[in-house]
């Protein structure tokens, strides 16, 4: 079953927000989720441990461990969601060099989209190795609603060849950057704009499935 690595040098970027909520999302449905930490500053380690619904999590962010033991753990749990840290690290290329999929959520900004290519370098050369492997998806999150800024950071990400590019995006939206400290995702709260949150999350989150097969 697939590991899925969530991967960006900048911080900011949502990785955390989206391995909680994949993770929290596949666990809803009955699969078995396993959250590896890899990221120093440990966010999704300690956002997990206070949802109610226990998502279990391992912190495992030295490389040589995530080579031997990511393989292991994928025997164990149905779906491994790794999030990454906020560098183009040993440790991120040891999740690129394991991951079936890795998903990279971009902020549409100008410096995000133009460090969006390191990432992508660094895909790449694990592609090159794994003859096409692991499958690559990009997507715009914190986009602000009512400005072009989206469209146009999708037009720039779909220069970087072997990644796909989604068209749905991910506003800003205040319920989701409250979902940390109220111990929850936007999955576990009620409400109309959990209700939107949630759908649009889903729909990245229905996406990345269909490039999975899965
Ligand atoms: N779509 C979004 N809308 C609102 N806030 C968001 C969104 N995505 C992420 N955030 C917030 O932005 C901050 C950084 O997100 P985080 O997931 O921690 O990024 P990373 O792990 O890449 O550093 C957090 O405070 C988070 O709540
Ligand atoms: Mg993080």
């Amino acid at each position: 079953m697939p590991i899925i690595a969530v991967i960006n040098q900048k911080g900011g970027a949502g990785k955390s927000t989206v391995a909680v909520h994949l993770a929290r999302w596949l666990q809803k449905q009955g699969k078995s989720v396993l959250v590896v930490d890899a990221d120093a500053q440990c966010s999704s380690s300690k956002w997990l441990a206070r949802l109610e619904n226990d998502v279990p999590c391992q912190i495992l962010q030295a490389p040589d461990v995530l080579l031997d033991e990511l393989p292991k753990l994928i025997d164990e749990y149905n779906w491994v969601i790794a999030d990454g840290p906020a560098a183009l690290s040993e440790t991120s290329r040891a999740l690129i060099l394991t991951a079936d999929l890795v998903i990279v959520p971009c902020q549409p900004t100008g410096v995000d989209l133009e460090s969006a290519s390191d990432t992508v370098r660094l895909i790449q050369q694990a592609q090159r190795i794994r003859r096409g492997e692991p499958k690559a998806m990009m997507f715009v999150n914190r986009a602000v609603k009512g400005t072009k800024l989206k469209d146009e950071a999708i037009e720039v990400l779909r220069l970087m060849p072997n990644v796909m590019v989604l068209d749905n995006v991910l506003h800003q939206r205040q319920i989701i950057a409250d979902c940390y400290g109220q111990n929850s995702t936007v999955f576990d709260l009620s409400g109309s704009t959990a209700g939107i949150a949630r759908r649009e999350i889903e729909q990245i989150f229905k996406k990345a499935l269909e490039v999975l097969n899965a």
